[in-house]
């Protein structure tokens, strides 16, 4: 008994060798935005299986900075994969342009294959996607939903830790999702053949309201989350008043009147389907975070 799981371990440690290995001969993956909620999750998954990662965004040694196009190149180069997220958001108007210069740049390094996040029904987006789509490079497009880590790691935390969630529409419903199941999509889809040129929609199990994801945070977190509904106007003159960029306030404005205008209200298998599991509950999610401390208000 003792000599078969030796021999199973140490096929297993072989295997996981051989693993490793194989993915260390490629060249290096260059992920985008590695600071950010998706891309810190891509970089760490990458680097747990020892494949050559460059993670890149505006403060790290190796700048890339989308408002700065002479950044890009040596991002790019030895890199053979990209995984790309855009700031602010696909959607702004000047992102399409951005887009098309990049992805000549990386054609022209000799990039082999490129995995782009993306929003789901936005049509600005799709603008953006068919950029890659027809560059003639291997592309997979991944597109999300809300993230639900936009309640601890992003624009909602602050307000959450003092106790409201203001938002324009309390009661729309989006299918919140894990970053960490769409960084799990992505990790595939780079290093998977069988993602090549494929679209995914990626959503949570269930439609959720603000309202409704307020009091799951409220019973994780300890405290009382009160969602609170502002007009839209108003929401967008409190953000001029703290002096947010005039695209990241467009594209407010953008996603609670058109992206959250019903349209997204479904659900799709597609994290099943790539995963081969269901992604993770809301409550998970909301748990998870509270254990790790983002909602402990100093
Ligand atoms: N959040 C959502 O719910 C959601 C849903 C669907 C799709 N998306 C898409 O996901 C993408 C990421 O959005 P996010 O809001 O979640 O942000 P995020 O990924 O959390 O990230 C910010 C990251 O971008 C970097 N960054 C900021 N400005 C940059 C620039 N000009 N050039 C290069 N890197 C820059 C930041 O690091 P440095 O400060 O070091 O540069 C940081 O690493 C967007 O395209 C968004 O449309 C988001």
């Amino acid at each position: 008994m003792s000599g078969l799981f030796y021999f199973s371990s140490a096929l297993a440690d072989n295997f996981d060798s051989y693993y490793k290995l194989k993915f260390k001969k490629m060249s290096k993956i260059l992920v985008i935005g590695a600071n950010g909620k998706t891309g810190r999750r891509v970089t760490d998954k990458l680097k747990n299986l020892n494949i050559d990662v460059r993670a890149s965004s505006r403060s790290t040694e190796i700048p890339f900075d989308w408002e700065k196009p002479e950044t890009w190149g040596m991002a790019l180069d030895g890199i053979e994969k990209v995984y790309i997220t855009f700031q602010p958001d696909l959607a702004v108007p000047s992102a399409v342009e951005t887009i098309r210069n990049f992805v000549k740049l990386a054609s022209q390094h000799d990039v082999k294959k490129m995995v782009l996040l993306s929003g789901r029904g936005e049509k600005e987006a799709e603008r953006c996607e068919n950029e890659l789509i027809n560059s003639g490079v291997d592309f997979s497009i991944v597109r999300a939903s809300w993230f639900m880590q936009n309640f601890s790691e992003s624009f909602f935390t602050d307000g959450i830790l003092q106790g409201e969630l203001v938002v324009p529409q309390i009661e729309a419903l989006e299918p919140f999702v894990d970053a960490d199941d769409i960084a799990d999509v992505v990790v595939d889809c780079l290093l998977n053949d069988k993602h090549k040129n494929k679209i995914y929609s990626l959503t949570g199990p269930e439609l959720l309201s603000f309202k409704r994801c307020a009091d799951k945070v409220s019973e994780a977190a300890g405290f009382h989350v009160t969602c609170i509904e502002i007009p839209l106007a108003d929401y967008l003159d409190g953000m001029r008043q703290h002096h947010y960029p005039e695209d990241v306030i467009w594209l407010v404005q953008y996603l609670f009147t058109e992206v959250l205008d019903g349209r997204n209200e479904f659900i799709t298998d597609h994290i099943e389907e790539v995963l081969g599991r269901k992604p993770r509950s809301f409550e998970d999610y909301a748990i998870n975070a509270a254990k790790s401390g983002m909602w402990i208000k100093n």
